[in-house]
């Protein structure tokens, strides 16, 4: 039997605009994310920079306006200066944060050429692992200073004239984690962020800085690190950083659909966190976050980096990803819009082969992935303002999560356009849900996609690329200010409404 729920639509009810750094992603030199993922030279379709031109149209496709590079983990035990320079002259190197060879033919100025054709913005990441402020600095020099000093004098002789302006950069990368190379404490890591982050300001007080928070919500100084680096890091970052990634390998299908409303918690709790710390410091400041790694990962089926041999792009974590977890990466990115106020950055991880929406094979074809589409929908979408939405609905108890709702929702309404547009997922594996929307006078629909199938274990692949899509649903129906539909057992769901002709 169908559950029942409603909620009211109306454009009064802001939560603030769409960030559009929502729809960011990441690149990292893991597995076959760069190589054979984005790069490819003596590819087919690769162009003559050696970027395959098929990832960079399902890029675009994909709505992806932000990308995070070069790690991870890699980061913390990179030398950029490795990747730049003639290709022939750069060294190999080993990789320790994957036990991978890393052979440098791709760098810094491959990637801003790869942003640059794929139309985002680059966010760069330093190595705070085992490098310190005067590599950061030399980088930064490198990277975005004009010309007439050495190291900015030196991008030119590697044929960039014009500086890349990187405006985001992250404080290095899950230091608070033993496997990271360099890990520290919060004391540690607090001070040579306020160190580095003091440094980059005097360089440009313009540029966005990025705090390593926690890696995620169970490592035990959860909030305390946070707690620790904001205190010395204040007035000189601009964002604190979240990583979340929700694995379903365990089988409890409840709590893994409810990973939405566990990020939420989550960006809850460091908000709150930061907000104490401001309140101590009593600043004025207000610390935005960057969940700058977040996705679906079968994590509990990678056996430890430490089990790895040493190879060059090994195929590491490509997950196969089916309806289900589409349906969790549409809920997280409604998780994410529900806290546009408060979220600046997110990123994707990541693009490209390596728990990635696109996957692709050397030499082979690319093909879009389960979660490819309701990302690709939401950024496409989401225009205008986010609206507080506040479901009635049933709920769902869960073994990790306690109570979680069943429909989880958000919804946009484009001031230009007047379009308003419902996201929502139904989390109950049960029942289909019959929701009654309220909304504003003077709409048309325009359509329903959902994204669900009777076979929920369903994936695309390269043989069969476009086995798992969004399909037309049931509604909406529309009589005056009221709106019906139905929505599967499992499904995630855009329902977009345009304001009347004035003919209609
Ligand atoms: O995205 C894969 C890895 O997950 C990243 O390198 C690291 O930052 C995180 O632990």
């Amino acid at each position: 039997m169908a559950t029942t729920a409603r909620l009211t639509l109306d454009p009064a009810f802001r939560i603030g605009p769409v960030e559009p750094r929502l729809f960011g992603s990441f690149v990292e030199h893991m597995g076959r994310c760069v190589y054979t993922g984005v790069f490819e030279p003596g590819h087919p379709l690769a162009d003559a920079d050696g970027l395959r031109t098929d990832v960079l149209e399902l890029t675009r496709e994909l709505g992806v306006t932000l990308v995070r590079y070069p790690g991870g983990n890699f980061v913390s035990n990179y030398r950029w200066e490795d990747g730049v320079g003639p290709a022939e002259e750069r060294p190999a190197r080993l990789d320790l944060a994957w036990r991978s060879l890393e052979g440098n033919g791709f760098g810094l100025n491959e990637f801003m050429a790869w942003a640059a054709k794929a139309g985002v913005e680059p966010m760069m990441a330093l190595n705070l692992g085992t490098r310190g402020v005067a590599e950061a600095l030399e980088l930064v020099e490198y990277t975005n200073y004009p010309g007439g000093t050495r190291l900015s004098d030196l991008r030119r002789s590697h044929g960039v004239d014009k500086p890349h302006d990187v405006r985001l950069w992250c404080l290095g990368n899950e230091l608070d984690g033993p496997w990271q190379m360099g890990h520290k404490t919060a004391a540690e890591y607090g001070r040579l962020a306020a160190e580095t982050a003091r440094a980059l300001k005097r360089f440009d007080g313009g540029l966005s800085l990025v705090a390593c928070g926690s890696s995620n919500s169970g490592m035990p100084t959860f909030g305390a690190w946070e707690a620790e680096v904001l205190e010395a890091t204040y007035e000189m970052v601009d964002y604190i950083s979240l990583h979340a990634y929700y694995d379903p390998s365990d089988g409890d299908a409840d709590s893994f659909l409810a990973s939405g409303a566990d990020m939420e918690h989550m960006i809850r709790s460091i908000t709150a966190t930061a907000d104490h710390v401001g309140a101590k410091l009593r600043s004025k400041k207000r610390i935005r976050l960057s969940f700058d790694e977040w996705n679906v990962w079968y994590q509990s089926r990678f056996s430890g980096e430490s089990s790895l041999d040493w190879e060059e792009r090994p195929r590491l974590i490509e997950d196969t990803y089916d309806v289900t977890d589409a349906v969790v990466v549409g809920s997280l990115l409604i998780t994410l819009l529900r806290n546009t106020d408060r979220v600046g950055v997110a990123c994707q991880a990541q693009l490209a082969n390596v728990i990635a929406p696109i996957r692709t094979e050397p030499g082979g074809p690319a093909w879009r992935q389960s979660i490819f589409h309701p990302f690709a929908l939401t950024a496409r979408h989401a225009r205008g303002q986010v609206l507080r939405v506040e479901p009635e609905c049933e709920v769902i108890p869960t073994a990790r999560y306690g109570e979680a709702p069943a429909i989880w929702a958000t919804a946009t309404h484009d001031e230009v356009t007047g379009e308003l547009v419902l996201f929502v997922v139904n989390r109950d594996r049960n029942a289909p849900c019959a929701l009654e929307l309220t909304l504003p006078e003077g709409l048309r629909p325009v359509e329903h996609l959902e994204l669900t199938d009777d076979d929920l274990s369903a994936v695309n692949s390269a043989d069969v690329p476009d086995r798992v899509v969004p399909r037309p649903g049931d509604g909406p129906r529309l009589e005056g200010r009221r709106a019906s539909l139905n929505l599967s057992p499992v499904s995630w769901n855009i329902v977009r409404f345009a304001p009347l002709s004035p003919q209609e």
